[in-house]
């Protein structure tokens, strides 16, 4: 069985790197090995496990950090992560800007990810700020 490493990153600096099987989700595995993360629906469809790419074997999501450096390195996000069920929750825009859903999302690369509530708001407008 494949499986690939990978790693979370959380907005305060903590980063943990779990060895995902290609046919468990990134939530599944990253539960089994004691990280906390934000879920809601577990289906695809609220967005609240949203993680955004910020590296995939080497190459970078668009929009990055490190956009602008030219797109020799950019990553096929799509090639990145396999979906049990459509992505409800993500726009084409923001799949397309490196945005996953951890609960319904097995890898097919390793990769970096960013995790935590704050991604998830990145993805919505918040009428009471
Ligand atoms: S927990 Fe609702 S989309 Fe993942």
């Amino acid at each position: 069985m494949t499986s690939h490493d990978v790693t979370l990153e959380w907005p305060d600096g903590r980063t943990r790197t779990v060895e995902v099987d290609e046919n468990e989700t990134i939530l599944e595995a990253a539960e089994c090995d004691g990280s906390v993360l934000p879920y809601g629906c577990r289906t695809g469809a609220c967005g609240t496990c949203s993680g955004r790419l910020l590296e995939v074997e080497g190459t970078r999501p668009p929009n990055s950090e490190r956009a602008g450096d030219g797109d020799a390195d950019v990553c096929a996000v799509d090639d990145a992560v396999a979906y049990r069920r459509l992505p409800r929750a993500l726009k084409d825009r923001h799949r397309a800007a490196g945005y996953v859903l951890l609960c319904i999302a097995s890898p097919r690369a390793d990769c970096r990810i960013e995790v935590g509530s704050s991604v998830h708001s990145e993805l919505v407008d918040n009428p009471w700020k």
